[in-house]
C-alpha cells in the first residue's frame, strides 16, 4: 500500500553522459513505472532535435522550454524522469524537482563524460567545444554545487545500469519513497 508520496516522481539528474537514460529507463522498468526523457519530450513539442533548438534559440532559448517542459512533468506521478545536464542548475528547476519528488544524482567525471559521449555526440555544449574536456569540466565545477543538492548520490565509474539501479532502490527505500511490494527481487534470489 503506498501513500501518495510513494508515486512521486524519481529524477535523475547529473552530467552529461552520465547513464540518466539507460538507467532511468531501467529503474522505470523495475518499479513499473513510466520513463520519461525531458529532453524528448522537449524535442517532441518543439519538433525540432535539441542542437536545432540550440541553433536556432540559443542556449537560453532551449532552457526557457526546458524549465517549462520540467514544471509540467513534475506534476505526473509514478513517473522516472531523465533529466538534461543542465536542468537541476537553475534554482528554479531545482527546486521543483526537491519538491515534487526524490532527486538522484549519477555522478561521473568530466573525463569518462567525454569519453563516453564520442564525437558528433547530439550535445551541443561539448560538440561546439575546442576542447571539450576542459569544457566538461569548467561546466561540471559549476553544476556540482547543484547536482549535490540531490537526495541521493550514485557514482557510476565502473557500475553497470543494473548495478547502479539495486543501488537506487535501495537509497528509494531508506528514504521512504518506494513502497517494498513494489521492487522486483533482483534476479536469482
Ligand atoms: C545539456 C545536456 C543534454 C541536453 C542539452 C544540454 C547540458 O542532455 O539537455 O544538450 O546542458 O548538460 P544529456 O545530459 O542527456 O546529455
Amino acid at each position: 500500500m503506498g501513500t501518495a508520496d510513494d508515486d512521486a516522481p524519481i529524477f535523475l539528474i547529473g552530467f552529461m553522459a552520465s547513464g540518466k537514460t539507460t538507467v532511468g529507463r531501467l529503474l522505470a522498468e523495475r518499479l513499473d513505472w513510466t520513463f520519461v526523457d525531458l529532453d524528448k519530450v522537449i524535442e517532441d513539442a518543439a519538433e525540432k532535435t535539441i542542437p536545432e533548438i540550440f541553433a536556432a534559440e540559443g542556449e537560453a532559448g532551449f532552457r526557457k522550454l526546458e524549465t517549462a517542459t520540467l514544471r509540467e512533468v513534475a506534476k505526473r506521478r509514478k513517473i522516472v524522469v531523465a533529466t538534461g545536464g543542465g536542468a537541476p542548475c537553475r534554482e528554479e528547476n531545482i527546486d521543483t524537482m526537491l519538491q515534487a519528488g526524490r532527486v538522484f544524482w549519477l555522478e561521473v567525471s568530466a573525463e569518462e563524460a567525454v569519453q563516453r559521449a564520442g564525437k558528433e555526440s547530439g550535445r551541443p555544449l561539448l560538440d561546439d567545444a575546442a576542447d571539450p574536456v576542459a569544457a566538461a569540466r569548467d561546466l561540471l565545477a559549476a553544476r556540482r554545487p547543484f547536482y549535490e543538492r540531490a537526495h541521493g548520490h550514485v557514482g557510476t565509474s565502473g557500475s553497470s545500469p543494473k548495478e547502479i539501479v539495486d543501488e537506487l532502490l535501495g537509497q528509494s527505500m531508506v528514504i521512504g519513497l518506494v513502497a517494498n511490494d513494489e521492487v522486483e527481487p533482483p534476479s536469482g534470489e
